[in-house]
């Protein structure tokens, strides 16, 4: 541990987008202890990647200190969420330096509502809720120019005119409840949840900006350097897991055809928007690894790959931002004082 000088944190780690990004900081910041978080590593991820890096740096000699590790997170539990904090704080590990908020999945199949363990529509739940309470509870563990970087998607955006739905937001309470009194479950299919979870990112990151916003003008407290931002779109890419839910035939073509064919896939679905995940994994690398004013100046910026631009209409609208965050902080808070916490910059 004594070698390590900071920690980077990273859920989803274990492939896709997450795995590639986690190869390319190691490289980048050899000093750093890489924790990557998700329910399952079945093909050993940490190892592989620290078998990676070593290959890389060129050097004989195993190091007693593997750079990176995995510790096991599932974002649908509350519980759990709450347990990993306590494994992870007991581990003693430098301050985080970079939280990357990039673990997401999305349901295809059915109409069939999934609930959390907690009550909450599960892709709302995993995409949004659980890395909330994350984050909230690694508050403590956040070195002073802490960066957190959100993934989210183009497909909050209606105007990107993906192939998905275009997301809906009534109220926050709607997406962790959808009733079928007031239609919202039944035209809310899992595609539909996915674009609304990713919606709920882009209105999290901006009603937590404008906390931290206010924190670093008041310059009184230790959190006022923390820079937070998403990384929008890292782009449609064909290689990663996302459409697990699909089935088996069409991953295997999307992990082991549609790699081939990138351009063919730009052209299917009318935009350059599409990328290989180790493409996006250098731009969402980028952004965790900004540091002073640069991280400054992307703080509270939407990004589309490298490029800051603006995210949808509806994720502007300041008073759905506020009715996300309070239902959150109310929805997770266990008490007052844990309340107050959360909500202290
Ligand atoms: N692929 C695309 O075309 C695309 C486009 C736009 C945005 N994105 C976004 O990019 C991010 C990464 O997705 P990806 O494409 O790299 O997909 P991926 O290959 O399926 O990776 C998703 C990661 O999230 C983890 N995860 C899923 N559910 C979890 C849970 N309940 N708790 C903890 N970890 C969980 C998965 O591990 P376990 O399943 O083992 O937990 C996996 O490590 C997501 O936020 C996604 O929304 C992807």
């Amino acid at each position: 541990m004594a070698a390590f000088t900071s920690t980077i944190l990273i859920t989803g780690g274990t492939t896709g987008l997450g795995y590639h990004t986690t190869l390319l900081l190691a490289q980048q910041f050899p000093s750093a202890k890489i924790i990557i978080a998700s329910r399952t590593d079945k093909d050993n991820a940490a190892d592989t990647l620290n078998k990676l890096v070593q290959k890389q740096q060129k050097s004989s000699k195993t190091s007693s200190f593997a750079q990176i590790e995995y510790l096991p997170l599932d974002l649908g539990s509350t519980s759990n969420i709450r347990t990993f904090v306590q494994n992870y704080a007991s581990r003693s590990y430098p301050p985080i330096t970079a939280l990357l908020l990039n673990a997401g999945l999305q349901y295809h199949s059915g109409d069939d509502l999934r609930l959390t363990p907690d009550g909450v529509e599960s892709t709302f739940g995993i995409n949004h809720v659980g890395h909330a309470l994350l984050f909230f509870l690694l508050k403590p563990h956040l070195a002073p120019n802490a960066r957190i970087v959100i993934t989210s998607s183009g497909t909050h955006d209606p105007e990107q005119k993906t192939t998905v739905p275009d997301a809906v937001y009534e109220s926050a309470e709607l997406l962790a409840h959808p009733t079928d009194k007031d239609g919202y479950a039944k035209k809310s299919k899992g595609l539909q949840r996915y674009a609304s979870s990713k919606l709920a990112n882009v209105l999290f990151t901006y009603a937590l900006d404008r906390r931290l916003s206010t924190a670093r003008e008041t310059k009184n407290s230790s959190t006022t350097s923390w820079t937070v931002c998403t990384m929008m779109d890292p782009g449609l890419m064909p290689g990663t897991n996302l459409g697990r839910d699909f089935g088996p035939v069409v991953v295997w073509l999307f992990t082991h055809v549609a790699v081939h064919l990138v351009w063919l896939m730009r052209l299917l679905v009318g935009s350059q928007n599409v990328h290989l995940p180790q493409e996006s994994a250098a731009n969402l690398a980028r952004l965790a690894g900004m540091r002073g004013e640069e991280a400054q100046r992307s703080a509270g910026k939407y990004f589309e790959g490298r490029t800051a631009r603006n995210s949808s209409v509806v994720s502007m609208d300041e008073k759905k931002q506020e009715d996300l965050w309070r239902w959150t902080v109310e929805f997770l808070a266990r008490d007052e004082e844990e309340k107050r916490a959360f909500e202290t910059f």
